[in-house]
This record gives structure tokens, C-alpha cells and sequence, in this order.
């Protein structure tokens, strides 16, 4: 599998530590020194998630040089979508007149490397040569506004990717471990049926447990990928990595003995933006010319479920 284009879209309004701290008890020393964050980007009046996948999309597509129409299949993924059906895979479908099969999943964060899990499976079982990964996240809708330890860490994006089946076998590792104790839930309110006692139908989080685990499982799914694909750290161009906390960054750096260079960031003006985060930053390096034919790429992340995973390709 090989990637042929990238694309990717924030919302225009930037919300930056001090504009929180207008309405939250908080402020910029204690998030950016805990997490890197100094910004995010998030939706208002006027663009919706939609928007924001359509334009990664477009740019994904022409970057790739590939038509709509010559795309077998769309996966989607999201957390939440602008609808909860149709799925955004079909709406997105309709806004560039391709003509595929659509699917939306949902892995929580680690949703990019599941989607490119799928498509390396349809790729090997002759269903599809040409796929369109979309990863677009709203975390400000499922987001407690007045919960300062977690608020403060995500923001909206989307991304997209065209993969193709030329090139050479890229390892995939996916993980799920149901842990309850991580709390990373967002769970349903209440109907005119039934009353669920613990109403909370926004996000909460055990952040200190969520930070142990997503680093004990990122290096293990990254040790695993390298080892079955017979490569080292050593010669991989970059790891990209799920922006979730630079300090969970530089913990797999540390776990990976590798120099800075090769682990870049974005976090400081994105936030945490779930599945889209690898793709924003994926996007970037290869706006900038960062990336290479033939470049070893690590992609990681992880997320609730508690869902994780790996993937080693070759740009
Ligand atoms: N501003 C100021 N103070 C704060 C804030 C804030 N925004 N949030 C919490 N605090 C306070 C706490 O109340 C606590 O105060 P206390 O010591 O008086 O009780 C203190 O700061 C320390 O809080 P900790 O939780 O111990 O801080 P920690 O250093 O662990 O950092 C953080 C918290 C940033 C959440 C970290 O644990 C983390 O990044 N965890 C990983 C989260 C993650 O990656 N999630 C993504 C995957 S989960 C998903 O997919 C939904």
C-alpha cells in the first residue's frame, strides 16, 4: 500500500490557552508545560465538520492526482459526524460525484490507523485498488466546556489521504482492550424511556492512566511493526505520531532512542484532534516537501476503547 496525496482543513477560529482562561480556571503555563498545547482550532458559526472533510478531500484527490470517479471505496471516520446517518463517507461521496461503496468506523483517536487496517485488507482481497481515508473530528461537541483537565486538550480538524495498491507490504498492528477504569467515555442521555442514573453524555477522562497506557502501547504496537517488517528505528524518516501530548512524544522517543528530528509536532496550535491528528500532521510534512519516494514512515496512536496501533510504510 502507498499513499499517493494528502489533504487536510482546520476551522478559522483559533482559541488560544488565554482565551480560555477567560471562562475556565486555568492558564497558559499549566497547559503548555503539561501537554505542549499553546492553541487549537475549533468550529464556529458558519463551517461545519463537513466543510472540513470536504476540503481535505479535495486537496487529497488533487494532490493524488486521482479522479472521484476512480475511487473503489470511501472510509470515513469520525467520532461524532454533523449527522448520525447518513454516514460522512456518503455524504462526501455526494459533494465529489464519486460512485464507490461508503463506510463510516469509529476507533476513537486511533481511527487512522483502523481505516488504513480496512484498506490494506480490501487491497490484499482484490476488492479495491484506489481508496479514499478521511479522518474528521468535532472533539468540541463532545467536549465538557467546564472540565478544565480535559477541554483544554482538543480541538477540529480533518484530513484525508488517497492509498493505493502500488508499492510495497506496510505493516499494520491493531489493538482494543475494553479498560473501563480509563473513564474515556461519552455515553448516551437520557430518553422519554429510560433514565440512565449516570447521565453524563460528555467526555471524561482518567488523563494520568490514559497517558500510561497510550505510551506503554504505542511503543509496543511500533516495536511490533518494526520488528515485522524487519526494519529498525534507525531507519525510519519519521514517526508520526498521534498528537495527543508532547510528552507522550517525547516518552516514545525516549522508548525509541531517536533524535528529535524525527518525531515531528504539531500539537502546540492543533490540539488534540483525534483520528485527524496524524493526517494534519502527515499533510504538513508533505506540504513542505519534508517526505521523500522511498521514505520509511511510522504512523501511532492510540485512544479510547482502549484502542491503539502501528502502522510502517514505505512514501
Ligand atoms: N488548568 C489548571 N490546572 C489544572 C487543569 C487546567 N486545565 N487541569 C487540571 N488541573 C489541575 C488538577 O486539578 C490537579 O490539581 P491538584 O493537584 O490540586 O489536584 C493538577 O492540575 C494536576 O493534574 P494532573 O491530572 O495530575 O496533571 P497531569 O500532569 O497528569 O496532566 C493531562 C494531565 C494533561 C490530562 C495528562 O494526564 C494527559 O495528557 N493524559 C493523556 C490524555 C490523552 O492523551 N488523551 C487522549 C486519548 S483519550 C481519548 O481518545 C478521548
Amino acid at each position: 500500500m502507498k499513499i499517493l496525496g494528502t489533504g487536510s482543513a482546520i476551522p478559522k477560529l483559533e482559541v488560544t490557552n488565554d482565551d480560555l482562561a477567560k471562562f475556565l480556571d486555568t492558564n497558559d503555563e499549566w497547559i503548555s508545560s503539561r501537554t505542549g498545547i499553546k492553541s487549537r482550532h475549533i468550529l464556529s458559526e458558519g463551517e461545519t465538520l463537513t466543510d472540513l472533510a470536504a476540503e481535505a478531500t479535495r486537496q487529497a484527490l488533487a494532490d493524488a492526482k486521482v479522479d472521484a470517479k476512480d475511487l473503489d471505496y470511501i472510509i470515513c471516520h469520525n467520532i461524532m459526524n454533523d449527522r448520525c446517518i447518513p454516514g460522512m463517507s456518503c455524504i462526501i461521496q455526494g459533494i465529489i460525484g464519486a460512485t464507490c461503496p461508503c463506510v463510516d468506523t469509529n476507533a476513537a483517536c486511533t481511527g487512522f490507523i483502523y481505516a488504513l487496517d480496512h484498506a490494506d485488507a480490501l487491497m490484499k482481497a482484490g476488492k479495491a485498488n484506489k481508496i479514499l481515508i478521511i479522518c474528521a473530528e468535532q472533539m468540541s461537541m463532545m467536549i465538557d466546556w467546564e472540565r478544565r483537565e480535559s477541554c483544554v486538550l482538543f480541538g477540529d480538524g480533518a484530513g484525508a489521504v488517497v492509498v493505493s495498491n502500488e508499492g510495497e507490504d506496510c505493516a499494520v498492528k491493531v489493538t482494543a482492550c475494553y479498560t473501563p477504569a480509563l473513564n474515556c467515555n461519552v455515553k448516551q442521555g437520557d430518553t422519554p424511556f429510560r433514565k440512565d442514573t449516570t447521565t453524563y453524555d460528555k467526555l471524561e477522562m482518567a488523563g494520568r492512566e490514559v497517558f500510561k497506557l497510550a505510551t506503554h502501547n504505542s511503543c509496543n504496537d511500533i516495536q511490533t511493526v518494526l520488528d515485522a517488517s524487519h526494519t529498525t528505528a534507525s531507519d525510519v524518516k519519521y514517526f508520526i505520531l498521534h498528537q495527543a501530548n508532547l510528552r507522550i512524544v517525547e516518552a516514545i522517543r525516549g522508548f525509541l532512542e531517536q533524535p528529535e528530528e524525527k518525531f515531528p509536532h504539531n500539537i502546540e496550535h492543533r490540539g488534540n484532534t483525534s483520528s485527524a491528528s496524524v493526517l494534519l500532521l502527515l499533510d504538513d510534512l508533505n506540504k513542505a516537501n519534508k517526505i521523500q519516494r522511498g521514505d520509511k514512515l511510522v504512523f501511532s496512536a492510540f485512544g479510547a476503547g482502549f484502542t491503539s496501533g502501528a502502522c510502517l510504510m514505505t512514501w
